[in-house]
């Protein structure tokens, strides 16, 4: 743990904010700062502003605020971890030597396996790529063509074409490599006329990871023979490739994003889904390739855009599995909508029959997943029945569901839906309410920015006023920490004081990281300019006094439970009389 930290304050020593933001972006001087389109919104006046002294980034359109890390990490979809990895390597340091790859013969040997599965991946998008463009490609091409793709769509997808069993392995075998490592990364399968292609006669759709790596394939049959083992084949379960967790064609939508930020993911069924949706102007399309959404995809789709569209065929989306994997996103922090294409359609044959307008049109109409929910309720318990005993008879179970759907909301749409279903159902708010809170008594109070209370504000301007260096701050007047988010700030002053180091406002994005813009914001955009300095000290006065009130409340009511058992203690009361004491004169 001390190696990291180290590593990071040494990474970024190392990676000025400007000159790594300046390399994705075109930055313009604007007084001591520089401005640039925020590449994490759609704009066209530059709200982006990046602070070279602070080290920090934020954007006055969005809100959305960081360091170094934290951009790379938001630019290239990517982990903290490989966040820090990219910039190590620009940086030209190596990375710290963890438990788990010092000296690990296990861990340097996986590593290089997965280099040579890539290539072997790699190579093999690159054969069928050829084939499909070449005088074996007819058919494929054909295909495409009568399914009404053109070239750039084709190209922009890598799409290809294997000809046959046995020109891939023959082929890779020319290369170099081991036949059996083509069979382990899955583009070759071992019979009993040795290794032939896993996908012989097979339209290719290659699948790339978020970093634009080829790691596995789907392969589309064309004639009535190979449909008959499977209309689509995947590479199977591999160390590159676990279907579950993979989304088709995040690299697109990635590439997307960083040209023009995605307002909004949407996530279909098919390859030829995305593929169609690509060609008629929808560029921020995945596939979920057939099974029920994972927290792993949900993390994909995440570092993408905080907004997702469902568009499943028919009633796929209102089975259960499917419900559980749109509840996987929506506690995933995602804005999920659902999408209902009509005429049991999918995307492909929708945009087909009716144009992209259409399509648009449907993306707008789509509900909110709670709306979502309700109207699945509706469905299978017919409130609004024209029979009064099947409406009698449903109304209950309705209002069930109704409440275990309303558990799932935060405060705020939990208020909004509480009164849309009193509406439908009769029911009073308050009866709902009432149950509400009788199932979730046990649950701890969520703190966000804008529900802070005084004294959160106060333990917020105290804390500020350390990680700022101000002279009359002190780390000494710690607050009682009530949230993840101060006592990871305050064990981060409280390290800095302990090593004699200055503190670095930019680490608030290491250290405290997932906080919300708004904790953020309440740390970092305090105004100590010098114009407000005693006005700031005498508010750092006044703070401190209510946050050494709260702690001596504290101690006080610990004294007081522990008098209750021995009444007669001198020491105890003692310290109770002091501390009353205190806290009058403080007051
Ligand atoms: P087209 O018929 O080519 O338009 O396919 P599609 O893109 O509309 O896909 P569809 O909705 O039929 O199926 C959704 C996804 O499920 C596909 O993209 C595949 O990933 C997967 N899938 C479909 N059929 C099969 C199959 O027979 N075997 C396997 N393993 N996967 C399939
Ligand atoms: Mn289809």
């Amino acid at each position: 743990m001390a190696d990291w930290s180290d590593f990071i304050q040494q990474i970024k020593r190392n990676n000025d904010i400007v000159d790594v933001i300046g390399s994705y972006l075109e930055l313009r001087r604007s007084g001591a700062n520089f401005m640039a389109r925020c590449p994490f919104h759609g704009e066209k006046t530059p709200s982006f502003n990046v602070n070279r002294s602070l080290q920090i980034y934020k954007c006055f359109g969005c809100g959305e605020s960081g360091d170094v890390i934290k951009f790379v990490e938001k630019y290239e979809s990517c982990s903290f971890v490989e966040a820090c990895e990219i910039l190590a390597k620009r940086a030209g340091i190596p990375m710290p030597e963890t438990s788990v790859n010092r000296d690990d013969k296990e861990y340097r040997e996986r590593k290089a396996k997965r280099d040579v599965y890539l290539a072997i991946c790699k190579d093999t998008a690159k054969f069928y790529w050829r084939v499909y463009r070449s005088e074996k490609g007819q058919l494929a091409r054909r295909y495409m063509q009568g399914r009404g793709f053109d070239d750039v769509t084709v190209n922009k997808f890598g799409i290809g074409y294997s000809p046959d069993g046995f020109s891939l392995p023959k082929y890779l075998a020319s290369v170099g490599y081991s036949m059996a490592d083509c069979v382990k990364c899955g583009v070759l399968q071992k019979g009993r006329q040795g290794e032939t292609d896993a996908l012989s006669g097979r339209l290719i759709v290659p699948i790339f990871n978020m970093q634009g790596q080829v790691i596995a394939f789907g392969g589309r049959g064309m004639d009535e023979y190979t449909i008959a083992h499977g209309k689509y084949k995947n590479t199977s379960e591999t160390p590159l490739f676990i279907k579950k967790d993979n989304l088709f064609a995040v690299n697109i939508a990635k590439e997307q994003k960083q040209q023009s930020a995605l307002p909004h993911l949407v996530v279909v069924e098919g390859y030829m889904d995305v593929i169609a949706m690509y060609q008629a102007g929808f560029k921020g399309a995945v596939a979920s390739m057939g099974t029920s959404l994972t927290e792993q995809q949900a993390k994909w789709l995440s570092r993408l855009s905080d907004t997702v569209y469902i568009c499943y065929d028919g009633d796929a989306a209102g089975q259960k599995a499917t419900v559980r994997g749109l509840d996987i996103l929506d506690r995933a922090g995602l804005e999920v909508r659902v999408m209902t294409v009509p005429e049991k359609l999918d995307p492909d044959e929708y945009i087909k029959k009716y144009g992209a307008e259409a399509f648009d049109k449907l993306i707008d109409d789509a509900m909110p997943l709670p709306d979502y929910k309700l109207k699945l309720l509706e469905n299978a318990f017919p409130i609004n029945s024209s029979d009064p005993a099947q409406r009698n008879n449903a109304l209950p179970k309705y209002v069930k569901g109704a409440i275990t759907m309303l558990k799932s909301l935060d405060d705020v749409r939990q208020a909004r839906y509480i009164t849309a279903v009193s509406l439908t159902t009769g029911y009073s708010e308050d009866y709902f309410r009432r149950k509400l809170t009788e199932e979730n008594e046990t649950e701890l109070p969520n703190i966000t920015g804008d529900e802070l209370t005084q004294e959160d504000k106060a333990k917020y301007f105290v804390a500020a006023c350390v990680l700022h260096g101000e002279d009359y701050a002190s780390v000494e007047d710690k607050p009682l920490c009530n949230s993840a988010f101060l006592s990871s700030l305050y064990d981060y002053l409280l390290d800095c004081k302990s090593k004699g180091a200055k503190p670095s406002v930019d680490m608030l994005y290491t250290v405290c990281p997932n906080a919300s813009e708004e904790q953020y914001s309440y740390i970092i955009d305090v105004d100590l300019s010098k114009a407000k300095r005693e006005v700031n000290k005498r508010y750092f006065e006044e703070c401190k006094r209510l946050v050494t009130v709260e702690k001596f409340k504290l101690r006080r009511d610990e004294l007081l439970k522990k008098l209750k058992k021995d009444p007669s203690d001198g020491d105890l009361l003692n310290e109770l009389a002091e501390l009353s004491k205190k806290i009058t004169d403080i007051r």
